[in-house]
């Protein structure tokens, strides 16, 4: 026969077990809901973002969160960026006009001390999405 003790360690361990599951679970369901979220919102795949941004070295003049190395004090930190209210300080922050910053921020404002960087629309989609999980 098991002690009392022993079968309350036991259902201890298992409410731990249950409660640090559920927590682990509504975690990976948020961010998975998230990247939908964005997907739905740009057309694009954020994870795909993140590797063009890397790729395309945005953060040699970005901090943009969870992209490695990106520290630059050129431009404004990109940190919290879903809630930011304008681009440039010139346009809203809606999914349409980040593609469009990204493809070309001198089409939104000509005296942008951001370059034009050639990307295409589809990355920047991809770009945009990862952008926007940034809350
Ligand atoms: C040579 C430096 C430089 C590079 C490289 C660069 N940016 Fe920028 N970026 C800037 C500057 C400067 C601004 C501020 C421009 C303004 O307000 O007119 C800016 C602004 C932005 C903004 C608007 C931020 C806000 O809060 O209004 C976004 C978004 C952005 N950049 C994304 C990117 C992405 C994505 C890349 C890589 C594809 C990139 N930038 C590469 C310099 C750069």
């Amino acid at each position: 026969m098991p002690s009392k003790a022993l079968i309350a360690g036991l259902a201890g361990a298992a409410a731990v077990l249950v409660i640090g599951g559920s927590v682990v679970g509504d975690r990976l369901l948020s961010r998975r809901q998230m990247h939908e979220r964005v997907a739905v919102m740009t057309g694009g795949e954020p994870g795909q973002g993140e590797a063009a941004i890397q790729s395309r070295a945005c953060g040699g003049c970005h901090v943009i969160p969870g992209v490695s190395g990106a520290r630059g004090k050129v431009g404004p930190p990109l940190t919290g960026f879903a809630g930011r209210v304008y681009i440039g300080g010139r346009a809203s922050n809606t999914p349409a006009n980040l593609v469009a910053w990204i493809q070309d921020p001198h089409a939104i404002d000509p005296q942008s001390a951001m370059p034009n960087m050639g990307i295409g629309e589809a990355e920047a989609r991809d770009i945009a999405a990862y952008l926007l999980t940034l809350n």
